[in-house]
C-alpha cells in the first residue's frame, strides 16, 4: 500500500447549477444549489485513499462548522488528519462554483488555507519521513509548498506538484519537484513561458512533467525523449470539478507502478470522477477503477 502525504487546501464547495453562465451585471435563476467537500488538496487526498493508498494530510481549516464537517469527512475516507490544524484566525476556505452544461467557473476564497505555515510543516516532519510520495498543489502559501518540497527532498521522497491555480514557479521549487502535473495553461505559466509551445516544453523536461489535457487524456515525454500520449477514457460528463485532482491523487497512489501505468490509471480515474456531481462524488474506488480498465482493454 503506497503511503501518500498530501500538503494542501481544504474547501467547502458552494455549487450553483445554471442553464448558462451569467454575463457581467446579469442576474439569472439557478436550477440547484448544493455544498460539497472540495479543495484541491483534500480532493487529491480522497482520490488516493479511495484507490487504496494510505493517506495523511497536512492542511488547515477554520474553527467553524465547515471546518469540522470537512475534517470528519476526510477521516471517514480513512485519511490521517493528525496534521490538519484548526485556526481561529480565518474561516474555512470556500470555493464558489457555477456549474453549467458540465463545465464550471470557480472563485476560491482561501481563508484558513492561507494559515498553513512552514512551521506547521516542520512540526509534521515525521509525516514526510514516513511517506512514500508527497503531493502538493498551490492553494496554500507558496513558501509552504516550497518547504514541503524541501522536506520531501531531505527525506529522499518523490515530490509531485500540481501547479494549480497557475503561477510562475521559482527555479529552486522546479528543481526539487520530481514530477510536475499541469494542464496546458498551468505548464506555460509555471515555467514562466506563456507564449511557448507545450510540446517543446515537454520535450525539454523528459520524465519530469505529465500534462493533462481534459478529455484528451495526458501527455509526457519518456526518458527516451519520445512524446507519449495517454488517451482519455470516454464517459458522459456530469460535473468536471475535481477531475484533475482525481488524476493527481491516482498518480500518487499508483506511483510505484511507474509513470506510463500510473498515468493510464490516473486517466481512467479522472474520467470516472466526472460522472457524478461534486468534486469527490465520482472519485472511484479501486474496484470501480479496475472494472473500467477491464471493460476498456
Ligand atoms: O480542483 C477543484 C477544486 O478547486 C474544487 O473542489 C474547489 O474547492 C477548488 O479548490
Amino acid at each position: 500500500m503506497t503511503k501518500v502525504l498530501v500538503v494542501g487546501s481544504i474547501n467547502m464547495d458552494l455549487v450553483v447549477e445554471t442553464d448558462s453562465f451569467p454575463r457581467l451585471g446579469e442576474t439569472l435563476f439557478g436550477r440547484r444549489f448544493a455544498t460539497y467537500a472540495g479543495g484541491k488538496g483534500a480532493n487529491q487526498a480522497v482520490a488516493a485513499a479511495r484507490l487504496g493508498a494510505q493517506v495523511a494530510m497536512i492542511g488547515c481549516v477554520g474553527k467553524d462548522a465547515f471546518g469540522a464537517q470537512l475534517k470528519s469527512g476526510l477521516e471517514a475516507e480513512g485519511i490521517d488528519t493528525r496534521w490538519v490544524k484548526e485556526t481561529a484566525d480565518a474561516a474555512t476556505g470556500i470555493a464558489a462554483i457555477t456549474l453549467s452544461q458540465a463545465d464550471n467557473a470557480i472563485v476560491v476564497v482561501p481563508g484558513a488555507n492561507h494559515c498553513l505555515t512552514t512551521a506547521a510543516l516542520d512540526a509534521a516532519e515525521s509525516a514526510f519521513a514516513e511517506a512514500d510520495v508527497v503531493l502538493a498543489q498551490l492553494e496554500v502559501p507558496l513558501e509552504t509548498v516550497e518547504r514541503a518540497a524541501q522536506l520531501a527532498y531531505k527525506h529522499g521522497k518523490p515530490f509531485i506538484l500540481n501547479p494549480a491555480p497557475a503561477t510562475a514557479l521559482s527555479s529552486s521549487l522546479l528543481d526539487s519537484t520530481t514530477l510536475l502535473t499541469p494542464n496546458e495553461f498551468e505548464l506555460t505559466t509555471a515555467l514562466g513561458q506563456p507564449a511557448a509551445d507545450w510540446q517543446i516544453l515537454l520535450a525539454a523536461l523528459p520524465g519530469k512533467v505529465v500534462m493533462t489535457k481534459g478529455s484528451d487524456g495526458a501527455y509526457f515525454t519518456a526518458a527516451n525523449g519520445l512524446l507519449q500520449h495517454q488517451p482519455g477514457f470516454k464517459v458522459t460528463p456530469v460535473d468536471t470539478t475535481g477531475a484533475g485532482d482525481t488524476f493527481n491523487g491516482a498518480l500518487a497512489a499508483f506511483w510505484h507502478l511507474g509513470l506510463p501505468e500510473a498515468a493510464r490509471r490516473a486517466a481512467a480515474a479522472g474520467a470516472l470522477s466526472v460522472t457524478k456531481p461534486g468534486a469527490q462524488g465520482g472519485m472511484p474506488t479501486l474496484a470501480e477503477l479496475e472494472q473500467l480498465l477491464e471493460e476498456r482493454t
